[in-house]
């Protein structure tokens, strides 16, 4: 019979948010209350195959984004296990549906998707896996672009593919190019990948996008900077789409 962990017990290890270990029934007792995070929690720790860090990282981009991001449906590019696309989902029903889009997608991704489903019910068909290259997925302006560390340049081409169907995207970057990465006439002054992410704010803005700016705990990554924008529609001064700003 699987045991949950207690978390106040001398001496339990410490947790830390950004461990690639894996969530197991043994860590039920770390999630133990009502919250849809703590749900979500539990219900991922059926699963026995999430690495930790992807549960917080998840949580803490979908909850950011869902407060100026709402409906449409979700597209989570070099998705992984989908996470991201599920907690968007579970914190805004108005969406139909997700689309994790990876080349490749975990052999436990249908695990996590599994335990998902199997609290929520209503999930049930609304979430596929595709797996390809995100520079070959179909986009509509609809659609909520999603993309957690999509490692270098990969993130580029998310925000040119959202923008190019004029969706709303949302990038939590990671894994800097250096010798690729635009960084602009800051790179002279500024830590470098800093100096990259303000270079994609900037094209964005040029592109017509607003631009919000967020960082998650660094406690979960160092690789934290989240950058969520939405095409400014023709003739408004911002496009929130209904939602308010957070
Ligand atoms: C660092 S992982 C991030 C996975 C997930 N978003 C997360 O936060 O845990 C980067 C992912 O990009 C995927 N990938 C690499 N090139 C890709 C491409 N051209 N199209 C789609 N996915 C790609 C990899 O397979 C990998 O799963």
């Amino acid at each position: 019979m699987p045991h949950a962990a207690d978390p106040q017990a001398p001496g339990a290890s410490p947790f830390a948010k950004s461990s690639r270990t894996r969530l197991t029934t043994r860590d039920l007792g770390r999630f133990p209350s009502g919250t849809l995070f703590d749900r979500i929690g539990r219900a991922v720790c059926h699963a026995e195959c999430l690495p930790r860090k992807e549960l917080f990282e998840a949580w803490e981009v979908a909850r950011r984004v869902r407060r100026v991001c709402r409906g449409g449906r979700v597209v989570d590019l070099a998705g992984g296990h989908g996470m991201l696309a599920m907690a968007m989902l579970l914190l805004d029903d108005s969406s139909p549906s997700a689309l994790v889009v990876d080349t490749g997608i975990p052999a436990s991704a249908g695990g996590v998707h599994d335990a998902i489903v199997a609290t929520w019910p209503r999930l049930a068909g609304r979430i596929a896996f595709a797996n390809e290259s995100l520079d070959d997925v179909a986009l509509g302006h609809d659609d909520i672009v999603v993309a957690s560390h999509a490692c270098g340049s990969l993130t580029d081409r998310v925000l040119d593919r959202a923008t190019a169907a004029n969706a709303r995207v949302a990038v939590l970057p990671c894994c800097h190019d250096h010798a690729i990465g635009d960084a602009g006439a800051l790179g002279g002054w500024v830590d470098g990948s800093l100096a990259i992410d303000i270079e994609r704010v900037h094209t964005l803005e040029r592109r017509a996008y607003r631009v919000r700016t967020h960082t998650i705990s660094p406690e979960i990554t160092p690789k934290n900077r989240l950058l969520i924008a939405c095409p400014v529609p023709r003739g408004g001064p911002r496009d929130d789409r209904g939602a308010q700003a957070g």
